[in-house]
């Protein structure tokens, strides 16, 4: 069956990976809504797009699968604490216009989440089942986005949750060490978090997979596999950089005290992904180190 897909947010990092990938290595019918083209947050454009998006894709093809993939998000996390109604409208409200939309348009919805839905106090890693209980508001209003979804569209939409996303566009934790390692002798970064660097370019090849497969609507972790802290994911960079890892000090988040708490523990189990036989995504060190072989200039910018 061919696929059409429809990609929001695809001026961010997720979405402009993910509009690359398809370009790039598919003959699949991809179109990228960037915010000036769609607000998700816009209920008679919402609508007016998708069901649109579907009339063209049918006449060009009636038996296409129709998906669309939502990387919109409000990722400012520590903005939203301030303004939760900004973020929950579009982290919660636009999925669920999205969600209707895709009922009406028989359009399936990929729908991307964050390990911050977790409180993020365990010790193992988060299954996709495991009780949530978000500590800010981002993760509130992203796990708001979630329940929408499932109860709008529940036999068509996957809720995809990654974490620590990284990529070549826009501004992100690696291009913020790349610059301070360019202006700084030390730089010191905190050790008592754990999580799992995802690149988005690997997650956006991830979901193109997802888009294209059978696997039941459902819920779904996706990050790069691995696990490590912000201290070893900052050496890791150095490493790329050619720097001395030696140079990043370890600290804790009482040095760095944010208006958002920061989940200590926020490693995401891949479990349901591989049982859906979806394919793995690579070691976050390996990714690493092919993003800044294939997109170093990007990340050196
Ligand atoms: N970044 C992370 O570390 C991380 C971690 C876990 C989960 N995630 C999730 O992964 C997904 C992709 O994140 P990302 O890192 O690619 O985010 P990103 O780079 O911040 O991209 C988000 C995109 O959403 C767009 N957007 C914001 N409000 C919008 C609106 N009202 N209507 C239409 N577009 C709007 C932004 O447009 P502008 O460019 O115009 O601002 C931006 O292009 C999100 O669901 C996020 O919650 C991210």
């Amino acid at each position: 069956m061919s696929l059409a897909l429809l990609v929001t947010g695809a001026n961010g990092q997720l979405g402009s990976d993910l509009i690359e990938v398809v370009r790039t290595g598919t003959d699949v019918f991809a179109r990228g809504l960037t915010r000036k083209d769609l607000d998700v947050t816009d209920a008679f454009g919402v609508q007016d797009m998708v069901v649109g998006w579907e009339r063209i894709v049918r006449s060009d093809n009636p038996d296409h699968r129709l998906v669309v993939v939502n990387c919109t998000a409000y990722t400012a996390v520590d903005a939203a604490e301030a303004d939760e109604e900004t973020a929950f409208a579009v982290n919660a409200a636009g999925p669920a216009l999205l969600a209707t939309a895709c009922a009406k348009a028989g359009a399936r919805l990929i729908h991307v989440s964050t390990d911050y839905v977790f409180p993020g106090d365990s010790d193992r890693p988060y299954d996709v089942d495991d009780e949530t209980g978000p500590r800010s508001a981002y993760g509130r209003t992203k796990l708001a986005g979630e329940l929408a979804v499932r109860e709008i569209l529940p036999a068509g939409s996957h809720v995809v949750r990654t974490a620590w996303v990284y990529g070549a566009t826009g501004q992100n934790f690696v291009k913020t060490m790349v610059r301070l390692e360019r202006e700084r002798e030390t730089v010191s970064v905190v050790d008592d978090q754990r999580g799992s660097p995802t690149w988005s370019r690997d997650l956006a090849a991830g979901l193109l997979a997802l888009a294209g497969s059978d696997v039941p609507a459902g819920t779904l972790h996706a990050t790069n596999r691995g696990d490590t802290t912000w201290h070893g994911f900052t050496k890791a960079i150095f490493e790329e950089l050619g720097a001395d890892p030696d140079r990043v000090l370890p600290t804790t988040s009482d040095a760095f005290p944010r208006p958002a708490p920061r989940p200590a523990y926020s490693v995401l189990s891949p479990r349901a992904w591989d049982e859906a036989g979806l394919p793995p995504l690579q070691d976050w060190r390996a990714a690493l180190a092919e993003a800044f072989r294939t997109r170093g200039d990007a990340f050196r910018a």
